[in-house]
């Protein structure tokens, strides 16, 4: 009988998560506070209707509207309601929806509901709009079909959030954003109720609001690519119609370049100032030594607080080197007579003049974590990028603070990873006021490497994950349900117009020119791009005009086809289900096969040459595969050339190309692994 060969650390790679999870049916996503499913089924046909009742904004009118119009496109069904205004309700109404005041778009507002279904009536109720506005999203979420057609189950939901603040930074700098692409990311933020824009307004590489008192700053400083104050106000109404505030970042004395362009006067070191091209961190920096400065900054701040309403405004305050600090003379003897030990307290001197010029305005001030010096009041919020430590530790001396370290969605990590990234885990230190200070935390977009064909599959799905964290109750931590309403949650948000899914067959078709896409589709499924900053350094030099339409451009994050394949191959492995074999041996043909008809459009489409020779290495390390397959399955022993010619083809397979890795190697190791290796030749 032959041996066979499973490893002890293939036994303890998947444990399955019993806890956490979802009713099994349900693809809700965040997982509501509390859920309780009975029997019952409300149905869904065309006298479908809703009523509003209670003191609502005008806003919850048009959300029930715009619900409405999404459920008959999602079913099919011609409803006969059209608007929905504030008349009494009919008789029969399906959905009736009551509030007791109207909301405000702002930071602690009350987002809670409740929603009960049973066969025959759906009752939403909350304090304000805005928690109404919530509930019909895990409405729209909870439609199921059977074979009589659509039906809302029996359930009775109390919701609420964890975390008040729950974000999403898209950085319009390095790559500027139109209002459409923002305004389809609103409405996928507010289908997973996170209520927070965070929009990074001015950079080295771009100034992207219009100023109507300083106009050189987005005239000389943007190309020509800015939002105007009337597309400001536009974004910013589109956001509060679905509950969601709208943050404005001007990142100072730092990341600064592109003001200086126009008013280099602002600056430390002499002019003349471009706009910067290239990536990473940048010596421009204001001259906090100039009153002329805080004169300028001070106009600037009342034309911006009077165009955003939200209470907060973020200044930045990350990564100055202070290598222009250093070269002036003027900084440097300012400094001496003010007895500055060293730059971080001639920072801080910045940001409390900044501070002063935020309160004269009624804002409050939020930056980076580098802004986190112990002169400056209670009043700001530490945004915490470089590690947990800053929210901690800002929490205990009695400072809010938000998350972002490990919610950094450009470095194309997995929604595991982020969903697992807790900003309160169950061990924290911080005593129950403490952990107050905790606000919540924010995805953040940063865009170098994306454009607007490619950035909604650099936010979702995975940015779905991180609304469960910070919306979900804590022990709402099942990663393989989380994943399963990943997928439905996908779907949509595609609904909504988001072009994540889209996208991908339209950067392929552009990659294969004329030619059929289907076997680069295999290809770009089994890979993912290269994770972190690797990207920036891997041979290829970036600039803001280099192009981002490459087959690393269209590789997805996390992809689904690895997860798949992965799951499959450690299932097989646990369990021995011989009927997994044929799941198995279909993506290895697939792989293996894929390479000879991938190789002709290769040879017609230069811009593919990059990835030829992984392509190759994807069908050798799968045909072994299906080699130790049909070895195992025929209990015949392999030799041991045969197994180093194996590790030798998995060896080079890791290596990435045109700066993708393949995702499936571990997988495939590990039924190479199983093989029977003899002890000597054949
Ligand atoms: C940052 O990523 N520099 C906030």
């Amino acid at each position: 009988m032959m041996k066979r060969f499973f490893p002890v650390f293939f036994l303890i790679s998947s444990v399955s998560f019993l806890y956490g999870q979802m009713d099994k049916n349900l693809n809700v996503m965040p997982v509501p506070a509390e859920l309780v499913v009975s029997e019952g089924k409300f149905r869904v046909d065309t006298t479908f209707t809703i009523s509003v009742m209670g003191e609502a904004d005008k806003r919850l009118y048009r959300e029930a509207t715009r619900m409405l119009r999404r459920l008959d496109g999602r079913t099919g069904l011609f409803f006969k309601q059209d608007v929905i205004s504030a008349d009494r309700p009919e008789e029969g109404t399906s959905l009736i929806i009551k509030c007791n005041r109207p909301g405000e778009v702002r930071l602690h507002e009350d987002e809670s509901y409740s929603l009960r279904i049973t066969a025959t009536e759906i009752r939403l109720d909350a304090e304000c709009d805005i928690g109404a506005i919530r509930g019909l999203e895990t409405l729209l979420q909870l439609l199921h079909t059977d074979e009589i057609g659509y039906f809302f189950p029996a359930v009775a939901i109390k919701d609420q959030p964890r975390f008040p603040w729950r974000g999403l930074l898209i950085d319009v700098c390095r790559h500027f954003m139109p209002v459409g692409v923002i305004k389809r990311n609103i409405d996928a933020m507010a289908a997973v109720k996170l209520n927070v824009l965070h929009l990074h307004l001015t950079e080295d590489q771009g100034f992207r609001i219009e100023s109507k008192t300083f106009p050189k700053l987005h005239q000389l400083g943007s190309d020509g690519f800015y939002f105007t104050h009337a597309q400001i106000k536009d974004i910013i109404a589109y956001a509060d119609q679905r509950g969601i505030r709208v943050m404005p970042e001007f990142d100072m004395p730092g990341h600064t370049t592109s003001w200086f362009v126009g008013y280099p006067e602002l600056a430390s070191a002499p002019g003349p100032y471009s706009i910067e091209r290239t990536w990473g961190i940048q010596d421009p920096v204001m001259d906090p030594t100039r009153e002329k400065t805080y004169e300028f900054l001070d106009a600037f701040f009342k034309e911006m607080t009077a165009l955003f309403p939200d209470e907060y405004l973020h200044i930045g305050g990350d990564e100055n080197n202070g290598k222009h600090w250093s070269a002036s003379e003027d900084i440097q003897e300012f400094m001496r007579a003010n007895n500055f030990s060293d730059q971080h307290d001639l920072q801080s001197y910045f940001n409390q003049r900044v501070l002063a010029l935020l309160s004269k305005y009624g804002k409050k001030m939020v930056g980076w974590d580098e802004i986190f010096q112990p002169e400056l009041p209670k009043s700001i919020v530490i945004h915490s990028w470089r590690g947990k430590k800053a929210l901690v530790e800002a929490a205990k001396q009695g400072y809010q603070s938000i998350l972002s370290n490990g919610y950094y969605i450009d470095l194309i990590h997995s929604a595991e990873k982020h969903y697992l990234n807790d900003p309160l885990p169950e061990d924290t230190e911080l005593s129950d006021d403490e952990k107050k200070n905790i606000l919540g935390g924010e995805a953040t977009m940063w865009a170098e490497m994306i454009t607007e064909g490619t950035i909604d599959s650099r936010i979702w799905p995975r940015t779905a994950a991180i609304a469960e964290r910070l919306w979900s109750p804590r022990n709402i931590d099942g990663v393989d349900d989380m994943y399963r309403r990943l997928e439905s949650v996908s779907i949509h948000l595609e609904e909504l117009g988001l072009t994540h899914i889209k996208n991908i067959n339209m950067l392929l078709r552009r990659l294969a020119q004329q030619y059929d896409v289907s076997t680069l589709r295999i290809f770009v499924d089994a890979v993912e791009p290269v994770k972190g900053y690797t990207r920036h350094h891997q041979g290829v030099r970036y600039y803001s005009y280099s192009p981002l339409t490459r087959v690393v451009d269209a590789a997805q994050p996390d992809s689904r086809v690895g997860r798949r394949f992965s799951r499959l191959v450690d299932r097989f492995i646990r369990e021995q289900d011989l009927n997994l074999i044929d799941e198995m041996r279909y993506w290895l043909e697939l792989w293996y096969g894929n390479h000879s008809y991938l190789f002709q459009i290769i040879r017609k489409a230069p811009v593919l040459e990059e990835i030829e020779s992984l392509s190759y290495d994807l069908s050798l390390v799968s045909r072994f595969a299906l080699e130790s397959l049909d070895a195992w399955e025929a209990n015949v022993t392999l030799s041991p050339s045969w197994y180093q010619h194996a590790a030798k083809a998995l060896e080079t397979a890791r290596e990435p190309r045109g700066q993708v890795e393949l995702v499936v190697l571990d997988s495939i190791k590990k039924l190479i692994m199983m093989a029977n290796i003899g002890e000597n030749e054949n």
